[in-house]
């Protein structure tokens, strides 16, 4: 089972410069260890506890407190559809049900083709454009049932793949906001954001992937929330 690749040890170490403490990074490395794999290994969360000098039982007990973290293997697409308030009153349950129909899984369940894994979402911040969806984080709102399908069938053919990264985590925003490593004067970036591929490396947030090709203004806003690290 992998540990952190070369690149996504470099941005460990990238985000352990900007605390005081090593310990503090291992929310955000948490994060970069998910964006690799999609979910967090054994070996993988081992790899973190030693970079951070913690017992691997430190790492585990803390990333399982926390919704975002995955223990098991998940789709390359995980799609949360929100069944809080606003999007309920907007019709979620029917596109829930509808999302389950299409997919051929209940929530938490996986596709065959591993493609997707479904999720029945709280509140996704989107409440302006109810019923909303995130896939991997990328926000999706005013989904009908059309909508989702054409979602769906945007992924599956992979016209999609320049926006949406695989594997779900919240890979836009490394614990960067407002803190400066030591490095990123020297040009060894610390604000480690975006969502290529796994294992490329520390990236910039002038890089511009933002949105989705269904994104309103409040989804693009919303989107670039991340970028920013509102969220
Ligand atoms: S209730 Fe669905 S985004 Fe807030």
């Amino acid at each position: 089972m992998p540990r952190l690749n070369p690149g996504n040890l470099h941005r460990a170490r990238d985000l352990v410069a900007l605390y005081p403490e090593p310990r503090s990074a291992l929310i955000p490395i948490l994060h970069v260890l998910q964006e690799q794999d999609g979910y967090l290994t054994e070996d993988g969360m081992a790899h973190v506890a030693e970079l951070l000098g913690l017992a691997a039982a430190e790492v585990r007990g803390t990333a399982s407190f926390y919704d975002m973290f995955h223990f098991e293997p998940v789709g390359k697409y995980l799609v949360a559809v929100c069944t809080n308030i606003a999007c309920m009153l907007q019709g979620a349950y029917r596109l829930l049900e509808h999302a389950e129909e299409r997919l051929g899984v209940a929530p938490g369940g996986t596709t065959t083709d591993g493609l997707f894994t479904l999720e029945d979402a709280e509140c996704l911040a989107l409440c302006g454009n109810a019923p909303c969806v995130t896939v991997n984080w990328r926000f999706f709102g005013d989904v009908d049932l059309q909508g989702f399908d054409d979602l769906v069938g945007d992924l599956r053919a992979g016209r999609l793949d320049d926006e949406v990264p695989p594997h779900g985590t919240l890979s836009r925003v490394d614990r960067s906001v407002g803190l400066a490593a030591p490095q990123a004067a020297s040009g060894s970036s610390g604000a480690t954001v975006g969502s290529g591929s796994p294992g490329d490396g520390p990236r910039s947030h002038a890089q511009p992937d933002l949105g989705t090709h269904r994104s309103t203004a409040a989804t693009a806003s919303m989107n670039a929330g991340h970028l920013d690290g509102r969220r």
